[in-house]
């Protein structure tokens, strides 16, 4: 782990160290590390293991956020915050595009790495160590669509990222981005007390300094001088992951009654607890924005 690192971004590259394994291809999706999509009406069984209720709905998440971009053969593609490589893998495979996984993680960049070797996809994508929160490894004008998902809400500093991506795209480029964002519930504004209530112990448990709104990221990135032609907030359809993890969360609480949990399984009930607790009260939401540097 690089020396230059913060504090707290040393805290999330020890914590995609430890859960990548055992919880999140494990438990969540072998290739993916972001929420799900549920479509209208669909039956979500709370009953089922974890990874077999968000399998689909994790790749239409995926789909939902890249769709944007219009990804062709010729374009160069950042994934920033790549986890353990589906994303990269997925468009490389999908459009032919050269693609740039960006991690500070490398326990994942190596998983990564493996599965492009095993893709026979090595020689166009690759794999590179990168904090985002400080720098992007690219040179001026040299990417044509940057992909971000549920990645920045770890960053330390997320306006030096947004002008990363501007230095690095091309006119014409496109960011597409998906976000954990705090919302504002029923009320007008997100009171300093509903942060502390909700979003800081959320931010705690997960690694994050802090979590953005939508007005944040719109003044950032008008700032930044991207044109913003949509932000989506992904709602209903959502909503379901907070289900999800609200029962996984009583899973635990019932199992540590009886027995002694492991540190691991301390974190992951405090992580589901205030997630879900946050989503539930509308105070918490997954949008999508698509910029354009012009
Ligand atoms: C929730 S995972 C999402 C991974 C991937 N985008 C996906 O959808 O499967 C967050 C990812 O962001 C990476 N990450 C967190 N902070 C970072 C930073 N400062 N610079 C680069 N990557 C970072 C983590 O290592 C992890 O791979």
């Amino acid at each position: 782990m690089s020396n230059s690192l913060s504090a707290s971004e040393k805290k999330v590259v020890e914590y995609y160290n430890r859960s990548t394994d055992e919880f999140f291809i494990k438990r969540w999706h072998e290739e993916h590390i972001h929420f799900g999509l549920f479509a209208p009406g669909e039956t979500v069984r709370l009953d089922q293991p974890v990874k077999r209720v968000v399998g689909m709905a994790v790749e239409r998440m995926l789909e939902a956020v890249i769709q944007p971009a219009m990804i062709n053969s010729e374009d160069v593609v950042v994934d920033a915050g790549s986890g353990i490589g589906g994303t990269a893998l997925k468009v490389a495979k999908r459009h032919g595009s050269r693609v740039i996984g960006l991690n500070i993680c490398e326990y994942q960049n190596d998983i990564a790495r493996s599965r492009a070797t095993e893709a026979g996809l090595a020689d166009v994508v690759q794999f590179v160590y990168a904090d985002c929160s400080t720098s992007l490894p690219l040179s001026d004008e040299s990417v044509d669509v940057i992909i971000n998902i549920e990645s920045a809400c770890h960053y330390t500093d997320r306006y030096k990222f947004l002008s990363e991506c501007k230095r690095i795209l091309k006119p014409g480029g496109r960011l597409v981005a998906q976000d954990w964002m705090a919302a504002r519930g029923t009320s007008k504004k997100l009171s300093q007390e509903i942060y502390s209530i909700y979003i800081q112990p959320l931010c705690n448990a997960w690694f994050m300094e802090s979590l953005e709104t939508k007005s944040g990221y719109t003044k950032m990135l008008c700032e930044v001088g991207f044109e913003i032609v949509e932000f989506v907030d992904f709602a209903a359809s959502a909503l379901p992951n907070a289900y999800i993890i609200e029962a996984q969360y009583k899973k635990l609480a019932n199992l540590v009654k009886t027995h002694q949990l492991s540190d691991t399984q301390c974190l992951w009930m405090e992580q589901f607890r205030t997630l879900s607790a946050a989503w539930l009260a509308g105070y918490f939401q997954l949008q999508r924005y698509f910029v354009r540097k012009n």
